[in-house]
């Protein structure tokens, strides 16, 4: 049994004391959902009041980057140990962002995922095709590589790996991919989990959909059969929809 899952990803939007007044409005509309998981990966600087606050209520935090080593002289970079003491139990790793913008290879994601693991954290593994990608039917093998190299090497016990698959071209655009091209992919990433590990994992890894997610359209995302939650940017900035998409995450299975 999968549970559903609804992860915000604030990327580099909200200062502390408006991380606090989303936390005011955003707890009272979740404490008492059920049948889902709720994870926030705020930025690095507001994690703090994160810790502080989401104690006992069972939302979970997540850091939206680490490096690939523990410690040492890496300038700027915040270390898995360092997520988990500032009360992380995920991390976002291999965003489309990060990739596209930061340049960050399959390699380096997978270097990232090893020590993540290693730590005790769970990863959120993004995959996705560009639309260039996807108009040259180069979507699959895109994705594909995605999971061969960024798991290469990478053993991880069922449950403890979270996959979205988070199409460019969708992402912040307001155009999201159909429920039917989104559930064709998360099949695919299914059988290549199957592929490179065993039944067990493809049947218990969470697979997510992203790319412009909004309570208008969760509800037929979810209605997919291998489609498990969602990673929120842009809605989930505002805690009166991020509450609403949890809630249909919730209702969607
Ligand atoms: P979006 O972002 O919901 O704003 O499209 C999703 C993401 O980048 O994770």
């Amino acid at each position: 049994m999968r549970t559903p899952l609804a992860i915000a990803n604030w990327k580099m939007n909200k200062n502390s004391q408006e991380a606090r007044s989303f936390i005011d409005e955003f707890l009272p509309r979740v404490t008492s959902l059920t049948g889902v998981d709720v994870v926030v990966c705020p930025p690095f600087t507001c994690l703090h009041v994160f810790k502080e606050r989401l104690a006992q209520t069972g939302v979970g935090l997540g850091g939206q980057n680490c490096f690939w080593e523990e410690q040492g002289a890496y300038t700027g970079e915040i270390s898995a140990p360092m997520l988990i003491d500032a009360g992380c139990q995920y991390v976002i790793l291999g965003h489309s962002e990060r990739r596209h913008i930061m340049g960050e290879t399959n390699e380096i994601v997978n270097r990232k995922l090893a020590i993540v693991l290693k730590n005790g954290l769970i990863p959120v593994l993004c995959v996705g095709e560009t639309l260039q990608e996807r108009e040259n039917h180069r979507a699959r093998e895109v994705v594909k590589e995605q999971l061969n190299e960024g798991l290469k090497s990478i053993s991880v016990s069922p449950g403890r790996l979270i996959v979205a698959y988070e199409p460019v071209w969708a992402i912040g655009t307001g155009v999201n991919a159909s429920s039917e091209d989104a559930q064709e992919m998360i099949g695919f990433i299914r059988t290549q989990l199957a592929r490179l590990y065993d039944d067990e994992m493809a049947k218990t890894t969470r697979i997510l959909y992203g790319g412009s997610v909004k309570a208008g359209n969760v509800v037929e995302i979810m209605a997919e059969e291998d489609i498990d939650g969602a990673l929120i940017g842009g809605a989930s900035l505002d805690p009166v929809a991020f509450a609403e998409i949890a809630r249909l995450v919730a209702n969607g299975k």
